[in-house]
């Protein structure tokens, strides 16, 4: 008896991680449509409005948090550093997201299917 309890308060445990992750990924959609991302990344963050803004649909959750973590620190004056991106653009959006925001887009953006990846 002992056991099934363990047993099934584990799976309810591990139900709730996966719903707070959903939810972290569907908060994400809504946050990259309500900060108008879309415009230049494209609805589908891959179908780009123009040739030089990048496709983020797929890519790494963590490079993506780090970048938009970058622009932050480069739009909040930080000294150039591997760790700041300095970019009129993107530094401006990037100010406007909150920590969670940022997270949240990060890991939607990751879920997404796309045609980055290495070819070889
Ligand atoms: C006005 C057009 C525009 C808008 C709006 C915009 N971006 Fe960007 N984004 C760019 C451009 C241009 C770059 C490349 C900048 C550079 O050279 O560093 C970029 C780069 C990025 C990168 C880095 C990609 C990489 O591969 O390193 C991320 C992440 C990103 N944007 C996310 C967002 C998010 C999230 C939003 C909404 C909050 C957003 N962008 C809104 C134009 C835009």
């Amino acid at each position: 008896m002992k056991y099934i309890t363990a047993v099934l308060s584990g799976m309810l445990l591990l139900s709730g991680v996966q719903l707070a992750q959903a939810d972290a990924i569907e908060a994400g959609k809504q946050a990259f449509q309500k900060h108008a991302c879309a415009s230049c990344h494209g609805d589908d963050a891959k179908t780009s409005t123009q040739p030089d803004y990048p496709i983020l649909a797929g890519q790494h959750r963590d490079y993506l948090e780090q970048a938009l973590m970058a622009y932050r620190r480069g739009q909040a004056g930080a000294p150039a550093s591997s760790n700041v991106r300095n970019n009129a653009i993107m530094g401006a959006m990037a100010a406007q997201l909150s920590a969670e925001e940022i997270k949240n887009i990060s890991a939607w953006l990751a879920t997404l299917e796309s045609p980055l990846g290495v070819r070889r």
